[in-house]
């Protein structure tokens, strides 16, 4: 256990929002009278019509419903832009680093103000209007801040595809939420290579119903080349001419949807996860404040893709309700070199600096020398999500980039739970590196053992929350019944996340990974299910089971147990034949790291894959298997581990 403290500098605390008597404080008030705490700082943002009512919750058992400032009437692109103009309209809202770093954009709040009305309008006219649902599959462009915000403002409810989707995961999406507008772009551009986005989307709708998809909006971002249907798809350049730029932000009830987000669980396909409209953004910009201690003049990046959770909330959402500057980069870490991410902190000033464990530590392996050349003397926070960092990374995060002078706000949260729930706060939390530390105003995380008897004091255990936040998911989009068995059925009455955690003498929460059969691969989520799917639909595949192994780079890798049909013959080429054909079926994010042919796997007698000795052998570890004596078949774990693929 890693006991090294790194207190709260006094600098840091002085200026901080937050300190250590005052999170105390507030969190003590957070938790003995939400209905006081939240409808305080619900107001925050604008409103319309102000609430009467603030939160409206129950976990069950039995019903779940959840709802927030329910009786208050705004809009998110009102609160992220419209109330700005007054006092920053001439400040820089987005920072745009393009992939090549001779291409970047500074748009303030007044040009964000006439891009999104535009957005909206061109939307509008082709039929868009409150509730309906729209597809965004773009790069890390402005235009995908545009489009988020055009929704938000008409009241449609966009679903953000990740452009490293396939066709076919894109068309489930579109399809899944009945989609009749696309929002893409030419190409996309990641290091230096073009991503094919506009030729997916067209091989996405060739998979759907012919009257699926009406409209497809393509933003010009290469130029390059693309097939245009005459009647279905138009450039977004020439729409926006034909259009103004004053659109008025229609008027949305607190619970409104504002955007729905395909996540990756246990089970299934990829379920809708939906987020609404107060609560969420209150949720999100108050987050984004305290959590890494924003204040005015503060240059903010976050190096997520919009395609993700964290985009939404900490590119998007939190910081423009904020009135903040938030950069938006194109591009990937180590192009066109390593030091990449730091001269864009210095190019740009950059004060806080919010990105994944996994990119630390791809950037480690290249030693300091590139971080050291750079000056980031501008930093004064960085931030860490998307699963657990080690404390090596930590470290090193700390140590190097940091120069031992900025705090690590390390902040768990998920796709579910809208904003960070567990984290520190840089001028109140004294740090421990690996350690999500305690819970953010308003959160009550409990530790139940797999009884759901609640743990106390120094425990480990799954991690749940009791009593609903604001910026929490209401709903699986169009089955209710779902989220009810996902997320409230294991522990009934409470919110299951799914992760396993440890809690210290201190309070101080230590998230230890998924307990589930979600795998965490360089801090994206992936369902075991979805790649087994797509396994067993190969014409050489009889059986798979999917299961995480450690992997120093990614976090986690993915690890395929394959059975091949009657008389197929296991070769190198079936391998990279399988890698391929689930890239090119989920996407690239998907791809099995290791494939271990199996004539058979470990079943129980009623035909239930034992996975829990599918994941000792994948990791190396196969002294301690456990009971195999109710295998159907015991003989077959033999073999299992003789021709185990991660070998130390
Ligand atoms: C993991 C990303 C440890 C966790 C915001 C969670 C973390 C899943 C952390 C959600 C962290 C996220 N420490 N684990 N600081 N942050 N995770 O939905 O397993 O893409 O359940 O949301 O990532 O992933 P999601």
């Amino acid at each position: 256990m890693n006991q090294r403290i790194v207190a709260v500098p006094a600098a840091v605390r002085e200026q901080a929002h937050i300190d250590d008597a005052k999170y105390r404080a507030w969190y003590e008030a957070s938790i003995r009278d939400p209905d006081a705490f939240w409808g305080e700082h619900g107001r925050r943002i604008d409103w319309f019509k102000p609430y009467t009512q603030v939160k409206n919750a129950t976990f069950g058992p039995g019903e779940v419903s959840i709802r927030w400032f329910e009786d208050g009437v705004t809009n998110v692109a009102h609160n992220c832009i419209d109330r700005h103009l007054a006092t920053r309209g001439d400040q820089v809202a987005i920072i745009w680093e393009g992939d090549d770093p001779a291409d970047s954009r500074r748009i303030t709040y007044r040009e964000l103000h006439a891009e999104v009305c535009r957005m909206a309008n061109v939307l509008r006219n082709r039929g868009v209007s409150k509730g309906d649902r729209v597809t965004i599959y773009l790069p890390m462009i402005p235009e995908a801040a545009f489009a988020m915000l055009a929704c938000a403002r008409l009241g449609a409810i966009h679903s953000v595809v990740f452009g490293g989707f396939s066709p076919d995961s894109l068309a489930g999406r579109i399809q899944g939420c009945d989609s009749k507008l696309v929002i893409t772009a030419d190409e996309g551009l990641r290091g230096g290579r073009k991503v094919p986005l506009k030729a997916n989307v067209d091989a996405a709708i060739q998979r759907l119903p012919a009257d699926s998809v009406d409209h497809v909006i393509v933003v010009r971002r290469t130029g390059g080349a693309v097939e245009m249907d005459p009647v279905r798809d138009v450039y977004y350049d020439a729409a926006a001419r034909e259009v103004t730029d004053e659109c008025p932000a229609e008027h949305v009830e607190a619970e409104h949807p504002l955007f729905l987000l395909y996540t990756s669980g246990s089970t299934g396909q990829p379920k809708g996860v939906v987020h609404t409209t107060g609560g969420y953004l209150v949720y999100a910009s108050m987050t984004h404040q305290y959590v890494f201690d924003y204040h005015e003049g503060d240059v903010y990046w976050c190096t997520a893709d919009v395609g993700w959770v964290t985009g939404h909330s900490y590119i998007v959402y939190g910081p423009l309700a904020n009135g903040a500057t938030t950069l938006m980069f194109e591009g990937i870490p180590t192009y066109p070199s390593i030091s990449r991410f730091w001269e864009v902190v210095d190019k740009h000033k950059v004060t806080i600096f919010y990105t994944a464990p996994t990119a630390i530590r791809s950037l480690m392996g290249a030693g300091e020398e590139p971080v050291k050349k750079t000056s980031r003397s501008t930093l004064r926070v960085l931030g860490s999500v998307g699963e657990p960092i080690n404390p090596e990374a930590w470290e090193w995060y700390y140590r190097v980039v940091g120069d031992e002078r900025c705090p690590i706000v390390d902040t768990w949260w998920q796709t579910e739970t809208g904003g960070i729930l567990i984290t520190p706060l840089p001028g109140a939390t004294a740090l421990k590196p690996g350690s999500a530390t305690r819970p953010f105003f308003g959160v009550k995380p409990v530790v139940v053992d797999g009884d759901n008897k609640v743990l106390e004091g120094a425990c480990e255990g799954n991690l749940c929350i009791d009593e609903s936040w604001p910026g929490q998911m209401r709903t699986v989009w169009g089955d209710h019944e779902r989220f009810v068995q996902t997320y409230f059925s294991t522990f009934p009455g409470r919110y299951f996340s799914g992760d396993g955690c440890r809690r210290d003498d201190d309070g101080y929460y230590w998230i230890t990974g998924r307990v589930d059969d979600v795998i965490n691969v360089s801090g994206h989520r992936m369902g075991t299910a979805e790649v087994e799917s797509s396994l067993v639909a190969h014409p050489k595949v009889s059986e798979a089971a999917v299961v995480g192994y450690p992997h120093s780079l990614k976090g986690q890798g993915i690890y395929a147990y394959v059975t091949l049909m009657q008389g197929e013959e296991p070769s190198e080429a079936l391998r990279k034949e399988l890698v391929a054909w689930v890239r090119k079926d989920i996407g690239p994010i998907a791809s099995p790291d290791l494939i271990q042919f199996a004539p058979g796997l470990p079943k129980t007698r009623s035909g239930k894959i034992m996975r829990r000795i599918l994941r000792k052998i994948a990791e190396d570890d196969f002294s301690a298997l456990g009971d195999t004596s109710t295998l159907a078949d015991p003989g077959v774990v033999d073999d299992l581990i003789e021709n185990r693929q991660n070998r130390a």
